[in-house]
């Protein structure tokens, strides 16, 4: 348990340049931060949450300027930005070209969620950390969202490196997530801000249908990150013209081109880290085809096979 003192926010800000997992409060719920940048810090928050799907993440960012280097903002966001932050609002912006972000923050996809948040001791952990900070609610998949740092302690006592302590949240109910990729402003997931207060700002605001964060089957995942190439699991060798995605010590001969390693050492952590960056390469070289190796299902490894059969799947 970190105070909000001034050494306990520099000792969280370190924490989390290390690599750490530091849960924080900010005016909504708790959050589970990590390095948004660090690939292994992400991997590790969705192996403390158990969650067993890669959802994308909300990048945190002290202030619009510093927000500006990781996502692009048009005018909307620029709009919305300066009324509601710092606030409960998260932006879905397009990620730049060669983000030094994780791909695993985003889940694969070109987008990255954006929040700027007001809670004081959130601000000044972000400004600590100097870089911006992924964070879901800080609960176990499946637990309701914390809003003590006692409620962060039942949930994931022993899967946080720190909590920093800053009492009650005031607003208690997540950020209102609003999708500005596209011509139509789509409300992902309602919240404090509301979709009419928006609407005056930068017209109608389509509410999304369904709930984002409720499993969806293989296929209608539209929000998610496939490949181009076909996928082929559970590959015991790899065949003519297909690249090839590995796990653990690699076994058999390969004459092809595209080749990776998710974990030479098959520590599911690592693999988790490397995903999506690996299956961009090995769908870059132009293979029509990728073969993957069967990924132990325990661990981060059920989320990774999540991931892998929907890239599987027929495509409509
Ligand atoms: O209030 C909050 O937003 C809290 C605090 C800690 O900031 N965080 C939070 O994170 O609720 P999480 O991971 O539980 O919810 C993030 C939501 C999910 O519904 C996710 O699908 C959506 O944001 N999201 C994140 N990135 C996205 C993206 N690139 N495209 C579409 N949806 C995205
Ligand atoms: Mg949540």
């Amino acid at each position: 348990m970190l105070p909000t003192t001034p050494t306990g926010i520099a000792r969280a800000g370190e924490l989390l340049r290390a690599g750490k997992l530091v849960a924080f409060p900010t005016e909504t719920v708790y959050g589970l931060g990590g390095d948004a940048t660090d690939d292994r810090a992400v991997a590790a928050i969705f192996a403390a949450k158990g969650r067993p799907q890669f959802n994308p993440l909300i990048a945190h960012l002290p202030d619009l300027a510093a927000a500006q280097s990781w996502a692009l903002f048009d005018e909307r966001a620029l709009e919305l930005a300066h009324q509601f932050w710092p606030g409960p609002l998260t932006m879905v912006l397009p990620r730049p070209a060669n983000s030094a972000l994780s791909l695993l923050v985003s889940a694969g996809l070109d987008s990255v969620a954006i929040r700027v948040p007001g809670h004081p001791v959130a601000q000044a952990l972000l400004r600590a950390a100097g870089r911006p900070i992924a964070a879901p609610s800080a609960n176990r998949s499946g637990a309701v969202s914390p809003t003590t740092p006692h409620h962060v302690l039942e949930s994931l006592g022993d899967r946080v490196d720190a909590v920093v302590t800053g009492g009650k949240c005031a607003v208690g109910l997540e950020s209102t997530v609003i999708d500005l990729t596209g011509p139509e402003p789509v409300v992902l997931r309602p919240g404090a801000v509301l979709p009419e207060e928006m609407e005056r700002l930068i017209g109608p605001v389509r509410m999304s249908a369904g709930d984002p964060t409720a499993p969806k089957a293989p296929g209608q995942l539209e929000s998610h990150y496939a490949p181009n190439a076909a996928v082929r699991l559970n590959a015991k060798s790899a065949e003519e013209g297909e690249a090839l995605l590995t796990f653990g010590p690699d076994r058999f001969v390969f004459g092809g081109t595209a080749r990776l390693n998710l974990s030479p050492q098959g520590d599911l952590n690592e693999a988790a880290a490397n995903l999506f960056s690996h299956l961009r390469q090995l769908d870059q070289s132009g293979a029509p085809r990728i073969a993957v190796m069967a990924i132990p299902d325990e661990g981060l490894g059920v989320a990774i096979n999540d991931r892998l059969r929907r890239a599987a799947a027929p495509r409509g």
